[in-house]
């Protein structure tokens, strides 16, 4: 019987885990309380750890599972940027899940963009009160504009499809080009510079922490609109809402933010946010939030305890072995040893 802890489960993900788990020599145990260095004594016991966005897997938190004996942390997400993959190199094995649903995603950042831009947040809320003004209400086609996609893998080449479903002009910047695509390449500036609409859909890296910074801002056109499904820590939220104060940008959706932490998730109504910077963009007519919602879809939740009770069962039945064990040298192919050895190390 393989025993594995999950961290920050909430109602929606347990049906699905718990249909997949049934059928296989699986026990899990549901937390609600999220992974960090006060809570990892939790896991004690536990063959395998399994995570979400939020978690905190630092080198600390690494350290404490590997002294306990847990030999696997599977991720039930596909970004990995709150594991220190390089400490867990050697100790814990690390499997994700690398596609679920791109759609899901992709269709979000549709959503939000569709919304925004057509006011329908706006005009909800108007008709639930028998406001049947159209006064404000004013959009733009979509229809001609230019959009800007950072990142074109799963979910970014979906959203370009989307995009050219409503004939609008796709520019893109990836430091790794998709080949046999028809996508116009630019350079990041020459993106900024000529999009009305800019989409992230990059991995939160080093190279790409506050890649929509304030010098970024002032290279775009006046009105754009920003959308982020990827990660909060893309964008300097200071420098967004300095650019929105200064009529630069026209619109930004995030259903990510920096600070998402602690906030996202969980009912916070009738509590007072303590986050200065988060109420402030919410408050704007212009911004629309939502809390990390992009992925989920019955689809999207099905495929991720589909491919995570695999990757578990890989992992113990395969001695070790797991297609989506991911370690801090799988870019780097040639110094990654899963291409000779099938496991990271
Ligand atoms: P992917 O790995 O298929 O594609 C990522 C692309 O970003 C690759 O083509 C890569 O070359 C490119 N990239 C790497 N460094 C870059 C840089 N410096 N500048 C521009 N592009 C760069 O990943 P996928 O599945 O498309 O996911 C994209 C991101 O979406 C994930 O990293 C994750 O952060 C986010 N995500 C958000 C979800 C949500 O619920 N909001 C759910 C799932 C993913």
């Amino acid at each position: 019987m393989i025993s594995v802890t999950f961290y920050d489960t909430k109602a929606y993900d347990r049906p699905a885990f718990e249909q997949y788990g049934a059928l296989h020599d699986i026990r899990f145990r549901f937390l609600e309380t999220k992974l960090n260095e006060d809570t990892v004594d939790l896991a004690s016991g536990s063959d395998c750890v399994c995570v979400f966005v939020n978690d905190a897997v630092n080198a600390a938190v690494i350290d404490k599972m590997y002294r306990f004996g847990v030999k696997l942390i599977a991720l039930r997400c596909a970004g990995y940027n709150n594991v220190d993959i390089r400490a867990a190199y050697g100790k814990v094995h690390v499997v994700h899940v690398p596609a679920y649903s791109p759609y899901s995603v992709a269709e979000h950042a549709a959503a939000l963009l569709l919304t925004s831009v057509r006011r329908i947040h706006k005009a909800y809320n108007r008709t639930r009160d028998f406001n049947f003004s159209l006064n404000g209400l004013t959009g733009f086609d979509l229809h001609g504009k230019t959009v800007g996609v950072v990142g074109t893998g799963k979910i970014g080449r979906i959203f370009i499809d989307i995009c050219r479903g409503f004939g609008m002009n796709v520019i893109a910047y990836d430091p790794f080009p998709a080949s046999g695509t028809n996508i116009e390449y630019v350079d990041l500036d020459e993106l900024f510079s000529r999009s009305d609409i800019i989409s992230l859909h990059c991995p939160l890296t080093e190279q790409t922490r506050h890649i929509v910074d304030a010098s970024a801002i002032e290279r775009m056109k006046k009105g754009v609109v920003i959308l982020n499904t990827s990660r909060g820590a893309l964008i300097d939220a200071e420098a967004l809402l300095e650019g929105i104060k200064a009529r630069k940008i026209g619109a930004a959706c995030l259903d990510v933010y920096e600070e998402e932490a602690d906030i996202f998730f969980e009912d916070r109504s009738g509590h007072i946010l303590n986050d200065e910077l988060l109420s402030r963009l919410i408050s704007m007519p212009n911004v629309i939030v939502t809390s990390h919602q992009a992925f989920l879809t019955q689809e999207a939740l099905s495929n991720i305890a589909q491919t995570t009770v695999d990757n578990i069962l890989s992992y113990y039945n395969n001695d070790g072995v797991c297609d989506n064990e991911l370690c801090y040298r799988c870019d780097r192919i040639e110094q990654c040893k899963k291409s000779r050895n099938k496991r990271c190390f």
